[in-house]
């Protein structure tokens, strides 16, 4: 089993250059199955999750080569495919592919991806959506089989501005015929950035970025070369390990407007960063103080950096209410925490930091992806040496993270036990 050994009271100090984000990539290479032809496409990060997606688009007989962070996909041979329960249950966001495989075939049978960690994750609010296109949707012996071949062009209300079930939606419209107006959408930078891919291979989508999604059905997709957005929650990671350790870190080629919300309660802590066109700087000597924060849809505070920034509370000057709305069960990484030290109580959605002087190394497991970066994090700032397992969890959405925190002045080893 692979460990990262953790050596504790690492001060960051350095730069670093942002790759593209994990939950802008998945849906992009899952709307791949619209286009005929190529498409290429850069700043691909290297993560486990972009391989469950590579191999998904491969049962569609869809070729995929890389060549470093370029990925290169041809739909010349496509053609429908049998997905493995297994493949679509070890990833969320497999269910992304839902939408681009009723526009491309007309139908689709979807092994139901299956529960997290994090929450139970229903899938209702997509299904509803797919039925008021005109889909035929049933669910059997979890699988989704829908028949989109009556589908048309309607208005749809989301009940809750779900990221995947936008996504999952707009994707299934794009080759509609007629006019499908979304309201109440997820605005996630991800979601602008698919809705900006599937515009460029010729969609026809406005209203990116607001709330509303008018999409009028087109008959094809062409060929396009395309640049992901930069990971604004890999960044935020190393903003708040970077504030923790007493560091001094600069982040290259990032777009801060993606992070408002976090540099906003960042600065509410005493934190500075320097922000700049496209890269940010903090520089944190002080003490940090005691913040209270609710997790929201985007503009508001992202729920994938809620469990790194418990864990620079867990080392504030005073008491925190952090309020988790989005998912019901993020905080396993609370018990974790616990034990190096950190002073949590949890009750239901809402979470109590008592901020302590210190936290002490420990052997911690990581219980999903954000929480097991919250516990790298607290292993870099504690006392003494922090051994990390289950962090399969971490390589879904971080690119080698030894290695990123390592050029920084970490010391951490990924190391076989
Ligand atoms: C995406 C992100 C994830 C992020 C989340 C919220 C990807 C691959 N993952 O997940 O990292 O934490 O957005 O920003 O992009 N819900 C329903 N019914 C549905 C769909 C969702 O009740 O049909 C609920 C979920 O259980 C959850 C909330 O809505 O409580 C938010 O989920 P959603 O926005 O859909 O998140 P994901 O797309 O799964």
């Amino acid at each position: 089993m692979e460990v990262l050994r953790i050596a504790g009271q690492q001060r960051l100090e350095g730069e670093t250059s942002l790759g593209g984000a994990k939950n802008a990539v998945l849906p992009i290479m899952a709307a791949c199955l619209l286009i005929d032809g190529e498409i290429i496409l850069h700043n691909v990060p290297a993560l486990t999750d972009v391989l469950g997606m590579r191999r998904i688009l491969e049962l569609f007989h869809c070729s995929v080569s890389t060549d470093s962070d370029t990925l290169v996909i041809s739909t010349k041979g496509i053609c429908p495919g049998e997905l493995p329960d297994e493949l679509m249950k070890s990833m969320r966001a497999s269910n992304l592919i839902w939408g681009p495989c009723l526009g491309r075939f007309g139908k689709s049978d979807i092994p139901l991806p299956g529960g997290c960690p994090i929450g139970v994750r229903p899938m209702d609010i997509h299904i509803k959506g797919m039925k008021a296109l005109g889909a035929m949707v049933e669910e059997h012996h979890g699988h989704i089989i829908s028949d989109g071949r009556h589908m048309r062009g309607t208005e749809i209300y989301l009940d809750f501005p779900s990221v995947g079930a936008t996504e999952n939606l707009v994707m299934a419209a794009v080759k509609t015929p007629g006019v499908t107006v979304f309201r109440n959408v997820a605005k996630e930078p991800e979601v602008v950035d698919l809705c900006c891919f599937l515009k460029e291979a010729g969609a026809k989508i406005n209203g990116i970025g607001t709330d509303t999604l008018r999409v009028e059905g087109v008959k094809s997709l062409h060929s396009l070369e395309y640049t992901v957005i930069p990971d604004r929650i890999v960044a935020g990671t190393i903003l708040l390990a970077a504030a923790m350790t007493r560091g001094d870190v600069t982040i290259t080629n990032v777009i801060p407007e993606h992070l408002e919300a976090l540099l906003a309660k960042m600065a509410e802590a005493g934190i500075t960063v320097e922000r700049e066109h496209s890269s940010l700087r903090v520089h944190h000597v002080g003490a940090i103080g005691p913040v209270d924060l609710k997790t929201l849809p985007y503009p508001g505070f992202p729920t994938d950096i809620q469990p790194q920034f418990m864990t620079v509370l867990s080392v504030a000057q005073g008491t925190s209410v952090i309020c988790e709305s989005i998912f019901e069960n993020r905080y396993q990484h609370c018990d974790e925490l616990r034990r190096m030290g950190a002073d949590i109580k949890v009750d239901g959605r809402t979470a109590i930091i008592q901020g302590s002087d210190h936290l002490d190394g420990a052997m911690v497991d990581a219980t999903d992806l954000r929480g097991g970066a919250a516990l790298l994090m607290a292993g870099m700032a504690a006392h003494g040496e922090t051994l990390l397992g289950n962090i399969c969890h971490i390589d879904r959405g971080y690119c080698h993270i030894e290695k990123l925190f390592c050029h920084l002045g970490a010391d951490i080893r990924r190391v076989l036990v």
